[in-house]
């Protein structure tokens, strides 16, 4: 078992597969940035495999691959069929924007993979190619059916934000739960990286606009979850990331692999130590060592908890993953 020294189980790896995506949000990765990370950086799915089952043995059973956008990176069912075949109880989880995913959903299910998180930002084919900056509600919402008939469980994301799709929350809550899904209102965090005339809805307002339509209860929060959970009178359970309101650090299990091998920490935290060398040789004793010590490293409060909200992060969700 892999514990901090704060007390905190670390069973939650999320790993980046790579930097780059096909969308470009206003919220994340606006322009291209100017220099990507050079291909030969990455770790090849047999290197980042090596130190999956090292967390694996040592006690991670939760794993969510993440990006940029995952499925840009070809053979990524390989992969996933790599984790499930080592581990085939696992909780195998993707992040994904949808675009690639009508293409794929069949076949990640067939690897292993059982659950998705997908963005849904709008259903407003206008607005999305305003966010996303393409046009992709088309093959989004295909990739969205083709998740659910591979028999994958699909959570929605939903970016809010002011006077963009602040009149759509309750149309996306009511798509999500005739779909079976469910939505996840996400607060918009402010960083460098992003268009800065985003507004995002801060929780409480985001739960008004529901509330003049519907009746809200508030549900039991899931450990380690970062999400907030309400309910309906009719029993569907939707949930709110409120980073500006919550600390998750308290309850943090996870630790996050980067596509080019660092092992961080915690989101808002520098330190982090690469594997890359180790894994490239295939030293597995290194390898935990590395592990072992990142998790010492893990803070007990993350850089924004602690009184930095104000300041815009220069943190972007493509590099390290959501
Ligand atoms: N604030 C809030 N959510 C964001 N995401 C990306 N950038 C931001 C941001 N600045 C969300 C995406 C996706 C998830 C991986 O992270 O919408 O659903
Ligand atoms: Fe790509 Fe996701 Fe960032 Fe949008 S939010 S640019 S889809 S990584």
């Amino acid at each position: 078992m892999l514990v901090d020294k704060y007390g905190r189980t670390v069973d939650y790896l999320r790993i980046s597969v790579t930097q780059r995506c096909n969308f470009r949000c206003r919220y994340c990765m606006p322009t291209t940035p100017f220099s990507w990370m050079p291909k030969e950086n990455l770790l090849t799915f047999e290197e980042l495999f090596l130190f999956v089952k090292v967390a694996i043995d040592q006690g991670v059973t939760k794993i969510r691959i993440t990006g940029g956008e995952p499925l840009v990176r070809k053979d990524l069912d390989v992969f996933i069929k790599m984790i499930s075949d080592y581990k085939p109880d696992i909780d195998l989880a993707l992040t994904t924007n949808g675009f690639m995913l009508r293409h794929y959903a069949k076949r990640l299910k067939d690897a292993g993979l059982k659950r998705i998180n997908m963005s849904l930002d709008t259903l407003d084919e206008k607005k999305a190619k305003f966010i996303a900056q393409k046009g992709i509600l088309h093959e989004v919402l295909a990739g969205f059916e083709a998740a659910l008939d591979a028999g994958l469980k699909v959570k929605l994301n939903t970016v809010a934000l002011k006077g963009i799709n602040d009149n759509e929350l309750v149309s996306l809550l009511e798509f999500a739960k005739f779909r079976g899904s469910q939505i996840r209102f996400i607060e918009y965090m402010e960083n460098t990286h992003a268009k800065d005339d985003l507004k995002g809805l801060k929780s409480d307002e985001i739960l008004a606009i529901i509330s003049e339509k519907y009746k809200i209860t508030k549900d039991e929060k899931l450990p380690n979850s970062p999400a907030s959970i309400y309910k309906l009178e009719d029993g569907y359970k939707f949930g709110i990331i409120d980073p500006h309101k919550h600390d998750f650090c308290e309850s943090c299990n996870r630790i996050r692999l980067s596509a080019e091998g660092l092992l961080i920490p915690c989101l808002y935290f520098e330190d982090a130590l690469s594997i890359k060398d180790a894994v490239s040789k295939g030293d597995i004793v290194v390898a935990s060592e590395i592990l072992r010590q990142v998790l010492e490293n893990k803070p007990e409060k993350n850089k924004w908890a602690v009184g930095t909200q104000n300041e815009t992060s220069s943190r972007a969700f493509y590099q390290t993953g959501g």
